[in-house]
């Protein structure tokens, strides 16, 4: 067999199809942004979700257009703070007893506070670290689970040196180093629970803003200032098809990258035995 043939074996093996409709998903950081497209996108396709967050109040607000939307019974909200192991478990067993057994963890909630980089290590490393190891523990067929799906969601800052963003690049690449390695086929064979991760490039959201006020340094503010009206920007929108396509696609260890004028594409890493 060739080289290039053994890559697509290898590549059809780590492929099958994951259905949308019908599936229980839960998404961190979902009261706004990009989390609530990612839920809206999945609403839109037979899923029921239950949207958290942090902040309560946006969440509700959520909830009540989402549930006029796509129906009371659908979707629901639950306060759930991703540096807490115990918000994690209450929006799961909630989730779990209102909608269903959940399929699909959405690790989303990040932040790019870098004045507090503690903090922003444990809403995007921690939050996926945290997500992530709960629903091995929930899905896992070696647990008991019925197995599904965790996406990520690391950012194209993960796969790049981002000299204007040092710490949040530092989360965003761990992202992904846990993504491919809790994706890697070796777990799968005794949990079937996939583990991909989503970069996407920019999205004009309250993070975008909120990371200029809390910049590196004074020098990096200005860059961000400077930068910010030049950035090629993607809706909300366009990314969440890239997350639905991710999940349909369902490539165990996928690290899909979302940008601006492109098709979403895998990025590959060298794997060795
Ligand atoms: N906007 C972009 O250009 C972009 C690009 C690539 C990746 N991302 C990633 O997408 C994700 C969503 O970002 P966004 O742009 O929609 O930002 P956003 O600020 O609009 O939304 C983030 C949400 O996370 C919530 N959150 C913050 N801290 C939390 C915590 N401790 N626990 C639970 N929820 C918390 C916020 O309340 C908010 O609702 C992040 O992981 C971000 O890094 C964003």
């Amino acid at each position: 067999m060739s080289s290039q043939q053994k890559i697509d074996v290898e590549y059809q093996r780590r492929v099958d199809t994951m259905p949308i409709i019908g599936s229980v998903a839960l998404i961190t950081g979902a009261a706004r942004g990009l989390g609530r497209s990612f839920a809206q996108a999945l609403l839109a396709r037979g899923a029921k979700v239950c949207v958290t967050d942090i902040n309560e109040e946006q969440g509700k607000v959520a909830e009540t257009e989402l549930q006029a939307e796509h129906g009371a019974n659908n979707v629901m909200f639950v306060k759930c703070d991703v540096t807490k192991d115990e918000d994690f478990r209450n929006a799961w067993s909630k989730a779990t007893d209102t909608l269903g057994t959940v399929g699909l963890l959405i690790n989303n909630a990040g932040i790019g506070n870098e004045k507090n980089w503690q903090l922003t290590v444990d809403v995007n490393l921690g939050g996926c670290m945290r997500g992530t190891l709960l629903a091995l523990e929930k899905m896992g067929a070696d647990k008991g689970g019925a197995g599904g799906t965790v996406v990520n969601v690391s950012s194209i800052a993960g796969l790049k040196v981002v000299p204007f963003g040092p710490t949040y690049a530092t989360t965003k690449h761990a992202i992904v180093g846990l993504s491919r390695s809790l994706g890697h086929d070796f777990h799968y064979a005794y949990t079937k629970v996939k583990v991909q991760c989503l970069c996407p490039s920019f999205v004009q959201t309250d993070l975008i803003v909120d990371s200029k006020k809390t910049a590196f340094s004074p020098q990096c503010a200005a860059v961000l200032e400077k930068i910010g009206g030049t950035l090629k920007y993607m809706t909300a929108e366009t990314v969440a098809n890239g997350l639905v396509q991710l999940i349909e696609e369902s490539r165990n260890g996928g690290c899909m990258v979302v940008e601006a004028d492109k098709d979403p594409y895998y990025v590959d890493p060298p794997v060795q035995s």
